[in-house]
C-alpha cells in the first residue's frame, strides 16, 4: 500500500513540477502529517477567516469535518487519498491560472505548507474526532447549561426570608454593605406596581394593601400584579423596543411617520 501511494504521490508531484517548479520540494516530506497537529492550525491561520464559523465563503468550511468534507457550492474540496486532485490543494497551488488562488487575502501558503495539505490529503485525509476547532460561540454564556447554585450561607439569617434574599445577603454581606430597612406599605405597593406593570397603583389598591394585616398580603399583591395584563403589556414594551417599534421613525430619523 506504501508503495503505491508513493507512486502516485510522485506521479503527481512529477506532472506538477512541470508547470510549477516548487511543488517538487514539496513532495519531499510528503508524509507522516498530523491533522491536529500539522494542519488544522494551518486551516486556522489561513482559512478559518473566511472559511469558519463566520464565513463560509463559496459554501465552504474548514473548521468542522462533515462540512469540510462535503466541500463547498462546487463540491467537495477534499478528495481523500488524492491531494493533487482535491480542489482544497489546487486552490492554495494556483494550479489552474483561471482561478484565484486561496487565500484571496493575506499571505499565500508556502511550498512546505502546501506539502503538508497534500500529504494529509495523500495519506487519506484522516480527521479525528477529538480535533474539534474551538468555537467562539461555545464560550458564549447563551450556550452553557445554567446550574443550580446551592444556596450561600449568610451570617444575617433573621433577615433573609426565602432562598433568593440569601443571596441578596451574601452578596451585602461580601461588600460590608447591612440591608435597608423594610420600606412602608405605601411605598411597596408604588414599587411593586411601577416595578411589574410600569404604572402607579390606584388609590384603592393603595387603601386595600394598607389596611391588609394578613401575613401573606405582600405575595397576594404580587400575584394579582402578575395576573394583571399590564405586566404582559410592560413587558412587551421591550420586545417592541427590540424590534424597534415607534411611532416616528424613530430616534435616528426621528420625522413624524404615516402608517
Ligand atoms: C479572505 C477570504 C478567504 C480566505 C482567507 C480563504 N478563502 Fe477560500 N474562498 C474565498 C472566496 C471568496 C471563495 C469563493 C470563490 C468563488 O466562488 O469564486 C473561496 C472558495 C474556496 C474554495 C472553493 C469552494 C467551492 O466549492 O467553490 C476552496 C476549495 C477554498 N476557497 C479553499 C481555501 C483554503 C484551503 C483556504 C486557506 C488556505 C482559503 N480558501 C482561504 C475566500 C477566502
Amino acid at each position: 500500500m506504501g508503495f503505491r501511494r508513493h507512486r502516485d504521490r510522485w506521479r503527481a508531484c512529477g506532472a506538477l513540477a512541470l508547470i510549477w517548479p516548487w511543488w517538487v520540494i514539496s513532495c519531499v516530506d510528503a508524509w507522516a502529517v498530523d491533522f491536529a497537529f500539522d494542519v488544522q492550525p494551518l486551516l486556522a491561520r489561513h482559512c478559518y477567516a473566511c472559511h469558519g464559523e463566520d464565513l463560509q465563503e463559496g459554501g465552504l468550511r474548514l473548521d468542522r469535518k462533515e462540512a469540510a468534507l462535503a466541500g463547498g457550492k462546487s463540491g467537495p474540496a477534499i478528495r481523500p487519498g488524492d491531494g493533487a486532485g482535491s480542489r482544497l490543494v489546487q486552490f492554495v497551488a494556483g494550479v489552474n491560472e483561471k482561478q484565484i488562488v486561496m487565500p484571496t487575502e493575506g499571505e499565500r501558503l508556502s511550498a512546505d505548507e502546501i506539502g503538508v495539505l497534500r500529504a494529509w490529503i495523500d495519506a487519506g485525509a484522516a480527521w479525528p474526532e477529538t480535533s474539534v476547532a474551538k468555537s467562539k460561540a461555545a464560550d458564549h454564556w447563551a450556550f452553557k447549561r445554567p446550574q443550580r447554585p446551592g444556596i450561600p450561607a449568610t451570617k444575617n439569617d433573621a433577615w433573609v426570608r426565602n432562598p433568593i434574599d440569601a443571596f441578596v445577603a451574601a452578596k451585602l454581606g461580601e461588600q460590608k454593605i447591612a440591608p435597608a430597612p423594610e420600606a412602608d406599605r405605601r411605598t411597596l405597593i408604588r414599587r411593586l406596581s411601577l416595578d411589574l406593570t410600569g404604572l402607579p397603583p390606584s388609590a384603592e389598591d393603595v387603601a386595600r394593601f394598607v389596611a391588609d394585616p394578613a401575613a401573606d398580603s405582600y405575595d397576594r399583591l404580587v400575584d394579582r400584579m402578575l395576573d394583571s395584563p399590564h405586566f404582559g403589556e410592560r413587558w412587551a414594551r421591550h420586545w417592541l423596543d427590540l424590534a424597534r417599534y415607534a411611532d416616528s421613525s424613530g430616534y435616528e430619523f426621528d420625522a413624524p411617520r404615516s402608517v
